[in-house]
Parts: structure tokens; C-alpha cells; sequence
């Protein structure tokens, strides 16, 4: 029996030494591999996980929308995210969840301590990445969210998305053209992929911000982009998202095997994956 992380491009991806390393240390005796795939693939990769012949999947971009019309039960969360990244045999219908958000939250709890409740956070980027950390920022009653976005109307999508979903949610449209955080802003997240060529930055004004503000990129490679580095050298607590991608890792395991990773298990996978690439 093997798992699959499905998607195109996804040679990169370092989903495979994560979950071999897991999969060898409880002894599991499966296989974790990563499979380029065309869309048209996508329904009978699904049928595998049904006939038992793939026991999971993770779904990476671009199809973590498109994979959805193929599943029989959705999670709650991943049907208010509109994305799937978790696939597997549930009782006899295949299930899918996305674990993208609360990997990142645990991943910044873990870290800093930090405590969602009540704080004001500052997002850029409106793609499939905003949608998990959004849904799950909602679930941890933050107070409210900035979001900003290059193309103005998929930021204006993503607002009404999450406003028909909760009124009361305190969401506001930031126009893209200078990015100047209020002061209130606790935490800033790059959920663009911008950043992952050399050199590339963003120029975001921190006239406004407090002391005590976290930046966090999403990006795991490089390990530090140019804004992270910006950041950390203006004394900024900054995170990449290595912990956040081991987090997501660790929720899809949990789900696939019933198995509870401990800290241990999570330090040990990210000594590893650092030392990769
Ligand atoms: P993901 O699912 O990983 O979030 P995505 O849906 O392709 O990926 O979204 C990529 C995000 O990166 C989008 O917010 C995109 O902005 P646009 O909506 O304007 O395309 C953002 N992005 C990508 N390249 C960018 C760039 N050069 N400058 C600014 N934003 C960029």
C-alpha cells in the first residue's frame, strides 16, 4: 500500500521525506510517494483510494479545488475553504479535509506563543493559501483582518466569500498599491508566492507597527526570502513556512494512521528537512 502527494509541479516537494520518516519510525511499512499528474488522472487516482489500493492522498497545487467534485464527504472546514489537501477512506466514502490552516496556526503557536484572540492581522495574498489561513484565523476568534491582494478583484472575492459565510467577521479590503499596515496589526502574513525567486520583495511601510509584531512568509524555499529578512533585520519575531508545511504534514498522518505525533517527532522531521535543501 502506498500514499501520494498528487499535484504539478511536484518534484520539489519535501512532503515524501516528512512522511517516509514518520511511516519508517512507527513502522508502518507503507510507502510515501510524489506523482505528477495531468487533471484528467484525478478521478481514478480517487477510485484507488477507494478500492484500497492507495491508502491516502495529500493534493497539492493546482488541483486542491478541482479534487473536490471527485470526493464523496467533504470536512465541514474544507467545504468552507473551497480546497482539499488530505484524501482518504473514510467508513467507504472517500473524505477529504484541508489541514493548510490549522498547520500554520499551530505552527505560530508553537513557535511564539502567539494567541489568536482578540489580535488584528494583516494578510497579503488572496490564492488557495489565504482561504485555509483565513478559515481557520475565523475559528480562533482573532479581531480582526486586513486583506490585500495585487489583482483587486480576487481580494474582493475572497471578502464576500468569508462575509456570506460570517456577517459578524471583521474583514477589511486593503488597496494594494502601498502597503502600510495600521498600527494595531499583531501579525503579517505573506501568503504570496512572491518571494520565492531571488531578489524579489515586496515594500511594505513599518513606520506604524508595534514592537512586538510577527511576520511570517509562507515560503519555505528559499529559506528566507527578501521581506523575511527584512523583517528579522528590522527586529521583527519572523517565521518561514517550513513549520508550517511539518504541521499540515503531521494533521494529514494523524488522520491517515490515528496516530498522535508529539513534538519530538515534529522537531526531528524539521532537523532533517532543514538540512535537504
Ligand atoms: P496558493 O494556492 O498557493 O495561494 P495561488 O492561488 O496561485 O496559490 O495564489 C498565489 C498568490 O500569490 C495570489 O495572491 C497572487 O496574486 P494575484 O491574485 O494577483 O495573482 C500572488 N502572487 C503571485 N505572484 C505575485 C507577484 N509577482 N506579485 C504579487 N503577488 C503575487
Amino acid at each position: 500500500m502506498t500514499l501520494f502527494v498528487i499535484g504539478k509541479p511536484v518534484k520539489h516537494s519535501l512532503s515524501p521525506l516528512i512522511h517516509n520518516y514518520w511511516i519508517n519510525k512507527y513502522e508502518l511499512g507503507l510507502e510515501y510517494k510524489k506523482m505528477e499528474v495531468e487533471k484528467e488522472l484525478l478521478p481514478s487516482l480517487i477510485e484507488n483510494v477507494r478500492d484500497r489500493k492507495i491508502t491516502g492522498l495529500n493534493i497539492t497545487l493546482p488541483y486542491k479545488k478541482d479534487i473536490i467534485s471527485y470526493i464523496d464527504e467533504v470536512s465541514y472546514s474544507a467545504k468552507d475553504i473551497g480546497a482539499i489537501n488530505t484524501v482518504f477512506l473514510r467508513g467507504n466514502k472517500v473524505y477529504g479535509e484541508n489541514t493548510d490552516g490549522i498547520g500554520f496556526t499551530r505552527a505560530l503557536e508553537k513557535k511564539t506563543k502567539f494567541n489568536f484572540s482578540n489580535k488584528s492581522i494583516y494578510i497579503i495574498g488572496a490564492g488557495g493559501a489565504a482561504y485555509g489561513i483565513i478559515s481557520e484565523l475565523i475559528k480562533k476568534k482573532v479581531e480582526k483582518i486586513y486583506i490585500t491582494n495585487r489583482t483587486k478583484q480576487k481580494t474582493i472575492q475572497l471578502v464576500s466569500f468569508f462575509k456570506t459565510r460570517n456577517k459578524e467577521i471583521n474583514l477589511e479590503f486593503v488597496e494594494w498599491k502601498n502597503l502600510t499596515p495600521n498600527s494595531d496589526v499583531d501579525l503579517i502574513i505573506n501568503t504570496t508566492s512572491f518571494g520565492m525567486k531571488d531578489n524579489e520583495c515586496l515594500k511594505i511601510d513599518i513606520n506604524n507597527l508595534k514592537d512586538t509584531l510577527i511576520f511570517v512568509d509562507i515560503i519555505y524555499n528559499p529559506k528566507e526570502t527578501e521581506l523575511l529578512k527584512f523583517f528579522k533585520k528590522e527586529g521583527f519575531v519572523s517565521m518561514n513556512g517550513l513549520s508550517m508545511l511539518i504541521e499540515q504534514a503531521s494533521v494529514s498522518f494523524e488522520l491517515w494512521f490515528n496516530i498522535s505525533l508529539n513534538n519530538k517527532d515534529i522537531e526531528e522531521v524539521k532537523k532533517i528537512c532543514e538540512a535537504s535543501y
